[in-house]
């Protein structure tokens, strides 16, 4: 598939379950075509989310969207398979629950997915260096993941900013992904700093006019990567 970069990408989480098709079809009338699914397993994280039937389900019913799954679970290795067989088109799993990512990474791709890597705000970017030729994507949490509706870390601008001087220093060319807190306030920022994917929940989810919010934030994410902040 080939994407209008940056991208804005709804996050299901923030989504009402008892009518999630409606709440997905309002974001593709609304022009989206990536959507993002947190999997929580109440162990990585303090909270449970979903499974792969919710994927299946939300990817027959949205075939041609893009389905990026980020996996904060231990142990992701046990479940790549099940998310891949699911429609999952991006698999992400956390450096910090992956001692063998490498490994990981290889099985996300065997199974003809893309592979993505996440880090939490207390993680380093640095720490990632040996994989960045490996990945698709790297995922930026500008929040303490688990919970959708959380204010956006400051410091991931600095984050962002240093992960996308890596990519050109290393002249490789891996999506950047940013994941919570992410609103009309400083979507533009961040398409500026370099971010490619754009990840919203509540400020997608909680609006009054979902349509025009989705526009509103996909035209702050055009206009930001034509300046340089
Ligand atoms: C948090 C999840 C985020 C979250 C984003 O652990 O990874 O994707 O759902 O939700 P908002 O945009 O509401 O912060
Ligand atoms: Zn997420």
């Amino acid at each position: 598939m080939n994407f209008d970069y940056p991208i804005l990408a709804p996050s299901i989480l923030a989504a009402n379950f008892t009518r999630l098709g409606d709440d997905i079809q309002d974001c593709l009338e609304a022009g989206i075509n990536w959507i993002h699914c947190d999997i929580m397993d109440g162990h990585f994280v303090p909270n449970i989310s979903y499974g792969p039937s919710i994927v299946e389900d939300a990817r027959k019913f949205a075939e041609n969207a893009f389905f990026d799954v980020h996996l904060m679970i231990e142990k992701p290795d046990h479940f790549i398979e099940e998310f891949a067989d699911a429609g999952s088109d991006l698999l992400t799993v956390h450096y910090e629950a992956c001692p063998h990512l490498h490994r990981t990474i290889q099985n996300i791709k065997q199974q003809g997915c893309m592979a993505g890597v996440a880090i939490n705000p207390g993680t380093s970017t640095q720490l990632l260096q040996p994989i960045l030729e490996y990945v698709d994507l790297v995922l930026i949490m500008s929040v303490n993941p688990g919970f959708g509706g959380q204010s956006f870390i400051e410091s991931s601008h600095k984050k962002i900013k240093s992960l996308a001087a890596l990519r050109n220093e290393m002249q490789l060319n891996f999506l950047i992904e940013v994941d919570g807190g992410v609103s009309v306030n400083n979507i533009s920022q961040l398409s500026a700093n370099g971010v490619d994917v754009l990840v919203a929940g509540s400020s997608v989810f909680k609006a009054d006019n979902r349509r025009n919010r989705i526009q509103e934030l996909i035209k702050l994410a055009k206009t930001g990567n034509k300046t340089i902040i």
